[in-house]
């Protein structure tokens, strides 16, 4: 048997990527980690795990859901680990994440500075606790029946 065909424990994974061995056997039963059942019912991993679960403990850093993981290793091949060229189409779409979070987050902040200092929390003027209220601005109480 090569190396590259040889099956790891659970335990072996778990500590080759510092994981819990409950996380391990969490990313198998969602499909993450393909894993093969011995004679005794064990768990035994191919040794391309270990990629696919630092891949995922990546995408958990990167708040990256385990459902788009699941994507895009289902767009995989036969369902194999990414190999470079995959990482780096990869890598290119979860920076865009990044990109995207990081615009989401700037306008809440500009959203946000029109409130610092002010305190009035007014449902009327307060573009954050009532947003788009086009009713509100006829006056206060219900505008339809
Ligand atoms: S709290 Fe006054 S504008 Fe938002």
């Amino acid at each position: 048997m090569r190396k590259s065909d040889e099956l790891l424990s659970i335990g072996e994974v778990a500590a080759r990527t510092g994981v819990a061995v409950s996380a391990v056997r969490y990313y198998e039963t969602l499909g993450l980690v393909p894993a093969e059942r011995t004679a005794g019912n064990m768990r035994k991993f191919p040794r391309h795990a270990i990629r696919r679960v630092s891949l995922i403990q990546v995408a958990v850093r990167f708040g990256i859901s385990l459902a788009e993981v699941g994507e895009v290793f289902a767009s995989l091949p036969e369902g194999r680990t990414p190999t470079k060229k995959d990482w780096s189409k990869i890598s290119t779409q979860w920076n865009q994440r990044l990109e995207d979070r990081k615009q989401a987050i700037a306008r809440m902040q500009e959203e946000l500075t029109g409130c610092i200092g002010c305190g009035c929390l007014s449902l009327m003027t307060c573009n954050l606790l009532n947003p788009e209220d086009e009713l509100g601005r006829d006056g206060p109480g219900a505008r339809r029946l």
